[in-house]
């Protein structure tokens, strides 16, 4: 099965986003995107569907299981949990991942999720 992931990347230098793809393809048909993540980054030259070189895409994990909520994203428009979130869970070609919106960007699909643990340290 061969996807292709459509990443929303932030340069912080510039303070710019541009979209980069990577191909990506797997045996696993039920594979998630944050497994597709993890492997791509951990390819030695990463590089985009244009065969150029990128810098590992930045997101955050932890535990994988659909608790702590620290790889939401916006898949296709609609926030969800990058391991929740199987390659297959539809039939398109093309998987867009974003940063959620409400929340400033700090890298790639990376947000600044502090002013949930400061209201919640309110309560
Ligand atoms: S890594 Fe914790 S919810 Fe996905």
């Amino acid at each position: 099965m061969k996807r292709t992931l459509k990443v929303l990347r932030y340069d912080r230098s510039g303070k710019c986003s541009y979209w980069q793809s990577f191909v990506y393809g797997t045996e696993n048909e039920h594979e998630t995107i944050a497994t597709a993540l993890k492997e791509l980054n951990r390819r030695d030259n990463l590089t985009d569907a244009e065969g150029n070189r990128a810098l590992p895409i930045k997101w955050e994990c932890s535990c994988l299981q659909k608790k702590c909520g620290a790889c939401a994203m916006l898949i296709n428009n609609t926030p969800a949990l990058a391991c929740d979130t199987k390659l297959n869970d539809d039939d398109r070609k093309v998987i867009e991942l974003a940063p959620l919106e409400k929340f400033p960007v700090v890298e790639d699909l990376i947000v600044d999720r502090s002013v949930i643990f400061d209201n919640l340290k309110k309560l």
